[in-house]
């Protein structure tokens, strides 16, 4: 190997190492903002969010009504809200201490990701 080639086998290492680092750094901006289809899939799905089991949301046959209409509370979030819906979603706790929705991100039933793509899918029921 030349010394020409050693630098350029360098010079390349270090373009991956740059992007490699700058897709990992990206991975929380990106996971943060949520898939809305993902989350409808969770919250309509039994196994995983099944928040239709208490509450309203729409195209969905017969959900329950334990819990508030979901599109109707939603109208009351903004963007800037988005810390105390994915609370609400994480650990209903913090703000009724005897609720009964499931806390499910202390009991890890949904993954931060699940519950990210969840409350994104939630944003999507609001009211333009
Ligand atoms: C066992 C019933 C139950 C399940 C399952 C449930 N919730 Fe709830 N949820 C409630 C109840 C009851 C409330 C009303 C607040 C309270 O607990 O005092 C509530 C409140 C909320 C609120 C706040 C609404 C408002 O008026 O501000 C959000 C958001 C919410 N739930 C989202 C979800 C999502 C998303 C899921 C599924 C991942 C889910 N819930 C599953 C019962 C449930």
């Amino acid at each position: 190997m030349s010394v020409m080639d050693t630098a350029r086998t360098k010079g390349h290492l270090l373009w991956a190492g740059a992007a490699i680092f700058f897709m990992v750094a990206a991975i929380p901006v990106w996971a943060h903002a949520g898939n809305a289809k993902e989350g409808r899939k969770i919250v309509i799905t039994k196994k995983l969010g099944n928040c239709i089991a208490c509450h309203y949301l729409p195209n969905v046959e017969s959900p329950g009504n334990i819990g508030p209409n979901l599109v109707k509370a939603m109208q009351a979030y903004s963007m800037a809200d988005r810390a105390d819906v994915t609370q609400w979603v994480r650990d209903a706790r913090k703000f009724n201490p005897h609720t009964i929705m499931p806390p499910f991100g202390a009991n890890k039933i949904l993954t931060p990701q699940q519950i990210d793509d969840a409350v994104a899918y939630l944003y999507t029921l609001k009211k333009q």
